[in-house]
């Protein structure tokens, strides 16, 4: 009988051992795992690190849109933050992507960023090289934001390209036609873009800055009524509403009527942030060693 009784006493043991030992191994082996994905994590032009951080360092696992580029210093600030240690869009950088810190880069920030003056293309593009050789995923494009792809719009542009802040893309608004430079620049229908091309990256977040000249008067209300405006697609947004243009777009939007407008949706809506950061415009080269 005593006999009996310990075998099983000694299974049992025996199966507790076995699942303590499985344990272990699993243990080590995850980390393991987490070693690999750091050691990879630490030379950005690896490709295969994006299969081991799907939940932590993913690429895209945030994604900036930057609606009128200009000389792209909003995107230079998700990515050299220290070289902008005023601006006003730093604290939402931190809040929604994290701190940049020695290892953290923002890698896993992806930035979209679109331009209509093809005049600020040169400089962009070389910003898109310098950053995409450091292992950083930024995308710069010559389009007009709109509510349609496959049509174009003419833009003016200074013709003392110092002076040149903005690419109006309304004939009505500008007065002094005489004195501009012309460009025929094709549009993109930002709701399409959007669904096609961000939302299939499953970003955690999406951050959105828009200064469009105007044509945020027809955008807001096309990504309202595509119901792009939640939390779930744009966490949050930074618009500018440019009054000189409210009465050729033939627009009542405000920034008030639009919170309303989204706090009528069955989702949480997009946060609208109040901010408008037009701090270091004038912009400093690329650093080559960080
Ligand atoms: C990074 O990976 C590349 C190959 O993709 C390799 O040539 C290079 O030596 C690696 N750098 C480091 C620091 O491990
Ligand atoms: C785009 O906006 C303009 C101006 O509001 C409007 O006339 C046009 O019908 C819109 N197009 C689409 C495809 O929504
Ligand atoms: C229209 O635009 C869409 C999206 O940008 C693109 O996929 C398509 O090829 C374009 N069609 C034509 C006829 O240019
Ligand atoms: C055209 O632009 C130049 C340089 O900005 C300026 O000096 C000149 O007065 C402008 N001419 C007109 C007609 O506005």
């Amino acid at each position: 009988m005593q006999a009996m009784e310990f075998k099983r006493f000694s299974k049992e043991i025996i199966i507790i051992l076995l699942i303590a030992f499985a344990s272990c191994i699993a243990y080590l082996s995850y980390e393991h795992i987490n070693i690999l994905t750091m050691t990879i994590q630490n030379n950005y032009s690896c490709e295969l690190k994006y299969a081991y951080q799907e939940n932590s360092h993913r690429k895209c696992r945030f994604v900036f849109l930057d609606l009128g580029s200009n000389k792209g210093v909003q995107v230079r600030k998700v990515y050299e933050p220290w070289l902008y240690p005023k601006a006003p869009f730093l604290k939402y950088f931190d809040e929604y992507f994290g701190l940049v810190s020695r290892t953290y880069r923002r890698q896993d920030v992806c930035s979209f960023g679109f331009e209509a003056n093809p005049r600020h293309m040169p400089r962009l593009k070389q910003i898109e090289k310098a950053y995409v050789n450091k292992g950083l995923s930024v995308r710069f494009d010559n389009y007009a934001v709109s509510n349609r792809s496959n049509d174009t719009v003419t833009v003016y542009s200074e013709t003392n390209f110092d002076l040149d802040w903005g690419a109006g893309i309304l004939d009505t608004a500008i007065n002094n036609k005489k004195n501009m430079t012309k460009y025929v620049v094709p549009t993109m229908d930002l709701a399409d873009f959007i669904r096609k091309s961000v939302v299939p990256l499953r970003p955690e977040r999406i951050l959105m800055k828009m200064d469009i000249e105007g044509s945020e008067f027809i955008v807001l209300p096309h990504l309202y009524k595509n119901g792009l405006l939640c939390e779930e697609t744009i966490t949050a947004m930074a618009i500018e509403l440019h009054n000189w243009a409210r009465h050729s777009f033939n627009s009542l939007l405000t920034i008030p009527s639009l919170k309303r407008l989204l706090q009528a949706q069955a989702c949480k809506p997009t946060l609208i942030l109040n901010l408008d950061d037009e701090t270091y415009n004038t912009d400093v080269d690329v650093q080559p060693d960080w």
